[in-house]
């Protein structure tokens, strides 16, 4: 290892991988402090950070990144020497129906962050050593046909969704901020991650909590897309290899091993929630309306609905870099990862029935009732 922080910064550790990554962190090193700054945006949730406010080593500050001042005061009060950036707005369909929010965080908050590391880090040499991971995603790469080799770091940038657009501006912003300013930075691309703590707006926690609650299961288009699935918990341990032995200014990519089909995920997910069902009938009575329960199959769910507008169809990410330089590699394969993210939101019911409470109800009511 070449790299030990003491006092980490991570933003946006309120969402799913942020929340992930703080939790494996804590668990597998020691004495460094941790300070999640977070504006628990309608995907921010504290009870991802559930029982750590216990931990001597764990601070939670609410802020926005877009507050220059605000994240250049905690830089210094806390003596932060690292910073692992993952606050963003994250959702490619939110996106399409209102680009501001994107343009504003992830782009602007981006820019808000470097600006604060750089004068507390460069023009006032608060800490003896610095380093700033920005935490972006394979989508900046564009779209793939079948035939194309995998995205590897050097592949030429050609976002097509307004999300994917503002992380390769934030991408092209810590890369400046690296070549004019001198900032320590590492910068990773990632595939489609799942696992416990995900918004039940994307694919896999969506599909999950609509087959417990005997919904349609929307599939857009011929849901022949197809995606590299990472589970979180791998990407946790891929962020923790760059920050603490990735060369400065360098990108690496990571991913799993695991291109599918959202069609194939889908039906995947309906046959283990069956199978589960079949297997423990303690579970009807709290999921009554989940197809098993009734003696039927959650594959009748499937309803395929017109698909998003500008929608990648492929995305593959060759992470050979990562494997040579930093030892990374997946551990996971996607049916393990499926089998236990599905056993985590059969027992994490409250967590997933709170949110349905918040604003997702409505939103999916609002956007999700479309039929193709
Ligand atoms: P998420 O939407 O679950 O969480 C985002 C978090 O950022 C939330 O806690 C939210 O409250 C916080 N946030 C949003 N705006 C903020 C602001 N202005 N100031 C402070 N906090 C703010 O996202 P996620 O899926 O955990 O993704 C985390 C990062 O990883 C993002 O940068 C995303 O682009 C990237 N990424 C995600 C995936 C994936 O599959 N989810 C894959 C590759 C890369
Ligand atoms: O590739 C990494 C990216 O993965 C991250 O950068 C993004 O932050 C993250 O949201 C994710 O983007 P996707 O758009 O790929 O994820 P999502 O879960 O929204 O969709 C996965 C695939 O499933 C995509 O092809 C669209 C499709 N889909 C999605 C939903 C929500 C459906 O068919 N039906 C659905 O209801």
């Amino acid at each position: 290892m070449n790299y030990e922080p003491r006092n980490l910064l991570v933003t946006g550790g309120a969402g799913f991988i942020g929340a992930n990554f703080v939790r494996h962190w804590l668990r597998k090193r020691g004495d460094c402090r941790v300070i999640v700054f977070d504006a628990l945006t309608y995907a921010g949730n504290l009870d991802n950070l559930s029982g750590l406010e216990r931990d001597p080593r764990f601070l939670f500050v609410k802020g926005d990144i877009c507050d220059e001042a605000a994240v250049h005061g905690l830089l210094e009060a806390q003596r932060i020497d690292t910073l692992v950036h993952f606050a963003a707005e994250s959702h490619v369909d939110r996106s399409i129906l209102g680009p501001d929010d994107f343009i504003r965080t992830n782009v602007v908050g981006t820019h808000a962050l470097l600006k604060a590391a750089k004068s507390a880090w460069i023009d006032r040499k608060l800490v003896p050593a610095h380093r700033f991971h920005h935490v972006s995603t394979d989508e900046v790469f564009g779209s793939l046909r079948p035939e194309d080799p995998a995205f590897h770091e050097s592949t030429p940038y050609a976002p097509n969704s307004p999300y994917s657009a503002t992380k390769a501006a934030s991408d092209h912003l810590v890369r400046a901020y690296r070549e004019t300013y001198g900032l320590d930075t590492t910068v990773t691309n990632c595939s489609n991650n799942y696992g416990p703590y995900q918004f039940p707006e994307k694919l896999i926690p969506l599909i999950i909590i609509n087959i417990l609650s005997g919904k349609p299961l929307p599939v857009y288009g011929d849901g022949r897309q197809v995606r590299d699935w990472l589970h979180v918990e791998d990407h946790c341990r891929g962020i923790e290899l760059a920050l603490l032995c990735g060369q400065a200014g360098e990108v690496y990519n990571f991913g799993g091993n695991s291109e599918t089909t959202n069609i194939e995920i889908v039906r995947t997910l309906c046959t283990l929630a069956d199978e589960r069902m079949a297997e423990r009938s303690d579970l009807w009575a709290l999921y009554p309306a989940a197809p098993g329960a009734q003696g039927k199959r959650a594959l009748d769910l499937i309803t395929h609905v017109r698909d998003r507008p500008g929608h990648d169809r492929r995305y593959a990410i060759n992470f050979a870099k990562a494997q040579r330089d930093l030892g990374y590699s997946p551990a996971r394969n996607l049916e393990q990862g499926l089998r236990s993210t599905l056993d985590w939101y059969l027992t994490q019911t409250s967590w997933w029935q709170s949110l349905l409470g918040r604003d997702y109800a409505a939103w999916m009511q609002k956007n999700y009732s479309r039929p193709g």
